[in-house]
């Protein structure tokens, strides 16, 4: 064995990689269970990526076949209720770590130099994810699938003058049809797991080129010892590896549960009108996306003026737009010269509340049908996501910040 792997490590530094990464990877001793979504996305993309190729093998790509053969794997193919199950139920499973994860980052301010790259990453591995989900929904060819897909597309056609080629382009036809069902199955199985795979190594070799932030944001690199090891890091390996068990055992657990007794989960995780075959002459009566796009969506349905000869539709995308870009450039929006929010100011930790209240209540507000009353909240709750980041510039730089201590405790 010793042979074999120094025959290999000769030609690929397979050992020096291993060190890098696992055993000489020296990550902040003091991480909670915020740290634990990370790994579990990782677990929750392997799931994806192999419930999914074994789905592709029974699923048939057509109009015409689509939705009898989503059937066929929940009835006759053996075990095929469990891995469509697995697969549907991950999806809103990845957002909820996907979610979670991320505000474990701008709770903590793991976006702050020197990890905005990290951040970035991880915003287009969103990106893709969105995209990566909406196109897996059309596949099953139900009517919420189609009909979904029909509401997404055609917002593209609010963009003046392009917009309506280019929602044509994506569609491949006049309306939702075969050919675009084609085009999402291969843009769903290939094209973007290609990118979503690339761009989790690099987050990762971002963030293991820095080093990992942790709840204190403690920079555990000022203190090392004498062979230049942080003395607050501990090895990745054995000590997260075995510590991210159990975060893995927990979410197992639950995940298990959803999938054997609520894989419905009340009409969140896969929509009633679903399970009714797509049918171009019949809308449903009301269409909503799934639980994880809702808070875009009552953004996009809370603009409802046209404003200089553009539609409110368009400003309602361009809102949506911005609501997802803005994010990006987090990390020179905060001039804090701490990283946690155990060590910024009283602004910052209500600011912090208002964003999530609103993200939250307006994820519900997409869910529900439109009233003038819930608009006016929507509206309302949209200023507020907006003023989180627009004034974070201003609130960081003025509140009294607490000493953030020498080493971690
Ligand atoms: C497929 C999706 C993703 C996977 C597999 C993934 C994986 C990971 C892993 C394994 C870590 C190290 C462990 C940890 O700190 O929890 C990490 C750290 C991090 N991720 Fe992600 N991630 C994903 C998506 C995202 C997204 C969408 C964002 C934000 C937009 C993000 C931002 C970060 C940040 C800022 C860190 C550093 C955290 C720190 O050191 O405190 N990640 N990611």
């Amino acid at each position: 064995m010793q042979k074999l792997i120094e025959w290999i490590d000769a030609r690929l530094p397979i050992v020096e990689a291993y060190e890098k990464h696992m055993s000489k990877y020296y990550a902040p001793k003091n991480f909670n269970v915020w740290y634990f979504f990370g790994s579990l996305a990782m677990l929750v993309l392997v799931n994806q990526l192999l419930t999914g190729i074994w789905l592709t093998m029974s699923y048939n790509p057509s109009a015409e076949g689509a939705f009898a053969s989503v059937e066929y794997i929940m009835r006759d193919v053996e075990w095929g209720w469990l891995l469509r199950y697995l697969h549907s139920t991950g999806a809103s499973a990845f957002f909820v770590v996907v979610y979670l994860h991320m505000f474990r980052g701008i709770m903590y301010g793991s976006y702050q130099k020197p990890r905005e790259l990290i951040w970035i990453f991880g915003m287009l591995i969103y990106l893709v994810l969105m995209a990566e989900a909406f196109m897996g929904y059309l596949l099953p060819w139900g009517q919420m699938s189609y009909w979904g897909a029909q509401v997404i597309v055609n917002l593209f056609g609010a963009i003046p003058v392009i917009g309506d080629d280019l929602s044509l382009w994506i569609r491949g036809d006049y309306l939702i049809s075969g050919i675009t069902l084609n085009r999402f199955f291969a843009l769903h199985v290939v094209a973007l797991p290609i990118v979503l795979l690339g761009l989790v190594v690099l987050h990762l070799l971002a963030l293991h080129e820095v080093g990992s932030n942790n709840p204190q944001g403690v920079d555990i690199k000022k203190v090392k010892d004498e062979n230049g090891i942080p003395k607050d890091g501990i090895p990745f390996h054995p000590y997260y590896t075995i510590h991210d068990m159990l975060g893995v055992g927990v979410f197992l657990f639950v995940f298990c549960a959803v999938v054997f007794y609520f894989p419905e989960m009340g009409g969140l995780f896969l929509e009633k009108p679903n399970f009714e075959p797509a049918n171009s002459l019949k809308t449903p009566e009301h269409i909503a996306p799934v639980w994880y796009f809702t808070p875009f969506y009552a953004m996009l349905r809370a603009v409802t003026v046209d404003l200089f000869g553009l539609s409110a539709k368009f400003w309602g995308v361009v809102v949506m737009g911005a609501a997802i870009a803005i994010l990006f450039v987090l990390p020179w929006l905060d001039r804090s010269p701490v990283r946690s929010i155990r060590y910024k100011g009283w602004l910052s930790k209500i600011a912090l509340a208002i964003f999530v209240v609103s993200f939250v209540v307006l994820g519900y507000l997409g869910i529900v049908p439109a009233t003038p009353g819930r608009t006016a909240v929507a509206q309302l709750l949209t200023t507020l996501y907006f003023l989180f980041f627009i004034l974070m510039p201003f609130y960081t730089r003025m509140e009294k910040t607490k000493p953030v201590p020498e080493r971690v405790s």
